[in-house]
């Protein structure tokens, strides 16, 4: 990664300049270069030379910040994790590793991913205290709400790894998040179907634990099974980062300040949240629902046209991929193994997704616009056949991507040129005027 401007073949540096039309003004801007992907203009110092801020609602144009863990092509559907491509990662390693792979750069030797498991493996319990947090929610709480409060919470338990300074704190923090927030989730299903918590097994693989703490009862044995939990591992691989997306710019945005990692975290949560971002497995399925046959998806896909008509296809379009999302494909492959595994031959919301994807790829409306299937078309279909209810499908995104906002709040905190994130505004409303006493006014 260049910070500093490369210089170009004919010996001039490379940058931009911008000249100021009212009155002639000019301030030239260096390009700086990146391993690979866009270039990008660093603007740090337009607004001393000129006065003027850059508009960019949604960021559709903006780079945030220098980073080394995600890399997305769009146009060629392309993601890699520290340079791994997601489809190698998912078929030949395992969410643990990808974890230590996301947090510490470089994949483990066999000794630093034992030592990680362990690690990992011995920070899943959570202090018993946390468990009064839940019975203070109402038992038919949307799980992602009780995630925002009591992710949050965790920051008035573990005191010895909020100071955000200290590198050992910092790693604790960390792998206390990866490790306890499976626990949190699983616990916040348990809370909705009014069954008593699970506590971690720590003889069992972190996909394994997870799906025993959210199925098993204590009256009888839960035999966790393989196929499954491999599905499900792969299903956190696909989830577990995504560069600067809306939810991990909010952690990035919420650390800036020097907030504690837990507390941003929780941030992040509630960022995902929404229907637009990792909301949208959950909407997926309710539209496959909604849409109820194969024969009415014609109708869907009109409204989805119509721009009169604020219905979105659930699961389709993405800011960055306008291409296939290479997590939609794995996810795809997945589904079918999981149903296969599961013995169900026929799911109608199987059907209809197949149906909508082949209509939606051969539609000139989705083409023009480059509206693919993304990560989240597939998953509910999956989550619904192990047996999550749709409320928990936005949790198992969180609980996947916690690594992911981790990482980048790490990797924030020790960028030296790090700063409060503070964007500037357009501003439109009214400019000074004099306070009217109530008695004066109409
Ligand atoms: N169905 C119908 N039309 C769509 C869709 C869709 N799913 N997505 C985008 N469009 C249209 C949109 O109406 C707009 O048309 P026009 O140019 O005529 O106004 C055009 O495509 C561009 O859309 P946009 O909203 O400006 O694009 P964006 O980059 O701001 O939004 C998105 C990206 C993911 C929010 C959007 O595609 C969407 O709402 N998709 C459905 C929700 C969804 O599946 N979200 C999960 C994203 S992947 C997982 C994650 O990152 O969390």
């Amino acid at each position: 990664m260049s910070q500093t401007p490369q210089t170009a073949g004919d010996g001039t540096a490379d940058t931009v300049t911008l000249i100021d039309n009212r009155n002639g003004k000019q301030v030239t801007l260096p390009i700086l270069h990146g391993a690979t992907g866009p270039d990008v203009i660093d603007i740090r110092k337009l607004y001393a030379a000129t006065g003027c801020f850059t508009y960019d609602p949604g960021f559709t144009s903006t780079g945030s910040c220098e980073s080394a863990i995600t890399y997305i092509d769009g146009d060629e559907g392309v993601l890699l994790h520290r340079g791994y491509p997601i489809e190698q990662l998912a078929e030949k390693s395992d969410f643990l590793e990808v974890c230590y792979l996301l947090l510490n750069g470089e994949l483990p030797n066999p000794e630093q991913k034992a030592k990680f498991e362990q690690t990992i493996t011995r920070h899943t319990m959570v202090h018993e205290q946390l468990a009064n947090f839940f019975r203070g929610f109402r038992r038919d709480a949307h799980p992602m709400a009780i995630m925002c409060g009591v992710v949050g919470a965790l920051s008035a338990f573990y005191h010895d790894s909020t100071d955000i300074n200290d590198p050992t704190q910092r790693i604790i923090a960390s792998h206390r998040l990866i490790a306890k927030v499976p626990t949190i989730a699983a616990m916040a299903y348990k809370y909705s179907v009014g069954q008593p918590f699970v506590y971690p097994r720590n003889d069992l693989g972190f996909a394994e634990n997870f799906l025993h703490m959210t199925f098993a009862v204590p009256c009888e044995q839960y035999k966790v099974n393989p196929v499954i939990a491999k599905a499900m591992d792969k299903i956190f691989i696909l989830h577990a980062d995504h560069e600067q997306n809306a939810s991990t710019s909010t952690v990035r945005l919420a650390g800036s300040s020097g907030a504690n990692p837990f507390a941003c975290i929780a941030a992040g949560i509630a960022s995902l949240w929404g229907p637009a971002h990792g909301g949208a497995n959950e909407a997926v399925l309710k539209m496959l629902e909604e849409i109820k046959s194969v024969d009415r998806i014609p109708e869907f896909i009109k409204r989805a046209k119509d721009k009169n008509d604020n219905f979105r296809l659930m699961g389709f379009g993405h800011r960055v991929y306008k291409n296939y999302d290479p997590r939609a494909k794995v996810m795809q492959q997945t589904c079918k193994e999981v149903l296969a595994e599961l013995g169900i031959k026929d799911d109608p919301l199987l059907d209809i997704a197949v149906e909508l994807e082949r209509i939606a790829l051969s539609d000139e409306y989705f083409i023009e616009k480059k509206l693919y299937p993304n990560v989240d078309f597939y998953s509910g279909i999956i989550l619904k056949a192990i047996g999550f209810p749709t409320s928990m499908f936005t949790v198992l995104f969180a609980l996947a991507r916690t690594v992911g906002w981790i990482s980048q709040w790490k990797e924030m905190i020790e960028d030296p040129t790090q700063k409060i994130g503070r964007p500037r505004q357009l501003y439109t409303g009214h400019v000074t005027r004099d306070f009217v006493p109530l008695n004066e006014r109409g």
